[in-house]
Formats: C-alpha cells, structure tokens, sequence
C-alpha cells in the first residue's frame, strides 16, 4: 500500500505569526485524515516556532531545501542535519524555482538529494518540465533524464523515504493544471523509469505525487488517477481550508492497493 502524502509548500510566505496559526490551522483540520501523510513546508526561519506548534500533531515538518556539506564555511546554507534538530523531517530538492529561478543544476539537485536521503529525512524530489519541453514532445524525456540525474549513486534502501513530486513548471502558479489523463500518463512512466533504475519493488512502493495548481476543485479528479499517490500544493496551502480539502480527496483513494 502506498500511503498518500499531501504537501503544503509555502514558499516565501507568511510570517512568523502567520505561519504559526496556519500550521496550527492545518493540524486541526488535518487530524481526522490519518489514512494521509501531511506535511508542511514553511521558509527556513520559522521552522522551529512550527515545530512548537505543530509538537503532538501528526503533521510532518519539511524544510523547502538544504545543502549537501555536512558543516563549514557555506555562508547562508543549511544542512540536513540542521534541519533535523530545528524539528523537520523532509524537505524539498529540485524544485522547479530553484532549479529555473535560482539556477541549480543536475548536479547540485543529486547531491542535495543523497545528502537528504543519507541523513534519513523524506526526500520529495520535484521533476518536470518546462512549457517549451512540452510543446516539442520532450516531457517524457525531461522527467526521466531529471530523475535519473537526480538518483545517481542512491542505493535502493534509501529509496523508502523518498517521494517524487511531477510538477509540469507551466502548471505551477499558473492556474494551469496538467489533465488528470496527462497526469497519470507522466506518473506511470516515472515509475517505469524507477523500476529501471532500481527495481519493480522500489516503483510499486515509491509514492509519485503531482503539482503544479492543485486546487480544491480539481484536486478530487487528479488524486483518483491510480499513479498519483498525493500532491505538492504551493498557492492553495497558505488557505488551511483548502489545503485540507485537497487532503481529504486524497485520503478518499485509501487503501489502493498497488497498481
Ligand atoms: P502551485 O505550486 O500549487 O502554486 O502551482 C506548486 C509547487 O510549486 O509546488
């Protein structure tokens, strides 16, 4: 069985006060859907008053990045194991606005997530492609090219605590969502690649979840597709109420059995 996950990624969002009550917000509405893995993704400098807030919830604290060093003269980044005593759990790599905004590469996206799943924090790698790449037929090819990148050197027990999150990057904060058909038809060829790269264990148990403008009202019909075990919410999860709608449609899919 794969449990759904539903992520909260508030990107450079809220403040402090703000923050707090909506992780707040979140546990309560979210405390009835054990059947779903939630997690929050608030920015680096509150991630220990959420800690407080969110301490006997069942919510998972993330960090939205980290860097792969362990300790030492990296001005302004932060390591996995710092994440780990702020409270946090998971974090984000290879998000697309890092990766197109900030400029990370391949490379830098692989490290980051070894160094992630090495130090046992759930890992959920964002892969997809750009408006471009899918105009010339290329999406399939981009996600696999990424994912493979990105996975270079992770050995298959480290696997367990690793999510996927397919976010076309013309859908995030557009408005646009990928179909529901599109969405099914990109996850089940991400875990055909990660049955190639590991085996067909780790791809049956991988969780694959999609972003890119999950919304209250669209959300029912892309989390019903049988390869899409959740979702990564940017602008509709600084809304507790509509964050917990989207993870109520996803806890409606319980107990699917692996496709
Ligand atoms: P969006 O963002 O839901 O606002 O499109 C999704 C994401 O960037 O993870």
């Amino acid at each position: 069985m794969r449990t759904p996950f539903v992520g909260g990624n508030w990107k450079m969002n809220t403040d402090r006060a703000s923050g707090v009550a909506l992780a707040r917000a979140v546990a309560e509405a979210a405390a009835a859907c054990t059947g779903v893995e939630v997690a929050v993704f608030p920015p680096f400098p509150y991630l220990g008053a959420i800690a407080d807030a969110l301490h006997g919830s069942r919510i998972t604290l993330g960090a939205q990045d980290l860097y792969y060093e362990t300790s030492g003269a990296f001005t302004g980044e932060v390591s996995a194991a710092m994440l780990l005593d702020c409270g946090a759990s998971a974090v984000l790599t290879g998000h697309s606005e890092r990766r197109h905004v900030i400029g990370e590469s391949d490379d830098l996206v692989n490290r980051k997530t070894r160094a992630a799943l090495d130090a046992d924090l759930t890992c959920v790698l964002c892969i997809g492609e750009t408006l471009d790449q899918r105009e010339r037929g290329e999406t399939h090819a981009v996600n696999e090219r990424q994912l493979r990148a990105a996975l270079a050197g992770v050995r298959p027990e480290r696997t367990q605590r690793l999510v996927i999150a397919y976010e076309p990057v013309w859908a995030i904060g557009t408005g646009r969502n990928a179909t529901p058909a599109d969405a099914q038809d990109a996850h089940a060829r991400v875990r055909a690649v990660l049955a190639s790269i590991f085996s067909s264990d780790v791809a049956a148990s991988v969780r694959i979840i999609y972003g890119g403008s999950l919304k209250p009202d669209n959300a029912e019909a892309l989390l019903a597709r049988p390869d899409v075990d959740g979702g990564l919410v940017g602008g509709a999860s600084l809304s507790a109420t509509d964050f917990c709608t989207i993870v109520r449609a996803a806890e409606a899919r319980v107990a699917r059995p692996i496709a």
